[in-house]
């Protein structure tokens, strides 16, 4: 049984005494909720004052991003390193806005996971279509393309510990979530294409999350369905009450 994973894209928001605010009241409201895996993902500013809030607690933390190379001159970028020091268990990586705004493909992905992987730290891995490439039939191809690139090569073990993200762009941002049938399906084909590229007990044990769009009231039915193994949470991760919601909803399921 695949422990559900809701994590909290704070993205471009919050200064650090804003996030440490909402640490300190989600450590409280969290406390009685079992049987799901929590993540906070602040920016790089506030990483470590989070993690220092949520010492003591089974809450994690991620960074958004992270460099490839383990250190050198890349003015701006912060290494593996750097963010195990912090203590940062997760790391996002591929989103569809760094792949949209900031140059990231599917070679920097792999790089990534590779780097993450090999220094200890937990990918959340982000793959997803456009609304071109949905209406145009080929969202399986796209996220095939993108699972396998990100995916090859590593043991068993390194791919079942990680957490894949399925996110349509199409419903990042826009209030239009997948219906629960779509995610559920993508998932599922996500899952089989795992099971092609190492095996069926690999695939079996990778948790793989829905993001877009997802709100309290739309995530029971999402956490209902056997392939989606939590969420990634953009704007209804920003307020505590509104996150809470979605993690009581996955541990409900
Ligand atoms: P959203 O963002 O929940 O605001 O759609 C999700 C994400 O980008 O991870």
């Amino acid at each position: 049984m695949r422990t559900p994973v809701i994590a909290a894209n704070w993205k471009m928001h919050k200064t650090v005494a804003e996030a440490v605010n909402f640490a300190r009241d989600l450590k409280a409201k969290a406390a009685p909720v079992n049987n799901v895996e929590i993540i906070v993902c602040p920016t790089f500013t506030a990483l470590g004052p989070v993690i220092k809030e949520l010492a003591g607690t089974n809450i994690k933390v991620a960074a958004q991003n992270m460099h490839w190379e383990l250190r050198g001159a890349f003015t701006g970028e912060i290494s593996v390193d750097m963010l195990k020091d912090l203590g940062c268990t997760h790391v996002i990586i591929g989103h569809s806005e760094r792949r949209q705004y900031f140059g990231e493909t599917d070679e920097t992905v792999y790089k990534k996971v590779q780097t993450a992987l090999g220094s200890g730290l937990i990918p959340i891995v982000c793959v997803g279509e456009s609304l071109a490439q949905r209406e145009a039939g080929t969202a399986e191809q796209v996220v095939r393309t993108q699972v396998e690139a990100a995916l090859q090569g590593f043991t068993p073990d390194q791919v079942a510990g990680l957490i894949v993200a399925y996110e349509p762009v199409w419903a990042i941002g826009t209030g239009k979530k997948a219906s629960d049938e779509d995610a559920q399906q993508m998932d599922a084909y996500i899952r089989k294409v795992i099971s092609g590229l190492h095996d069926q007990e690999t695939a079996a044990r990778v948790r793989i999350q829905y993001g877009g769009s997802v709100k309290p009231d739309s995530a029971a039915g999402l956490m209902a369905k056997p392939d989606v193994d939590g969420a990634l949470v953009g704007g209804a991760s920003l307020e505590v009450d509104s996150f809470i919601g979605i993690i009581k909803a996955a541990a409900g399921r």
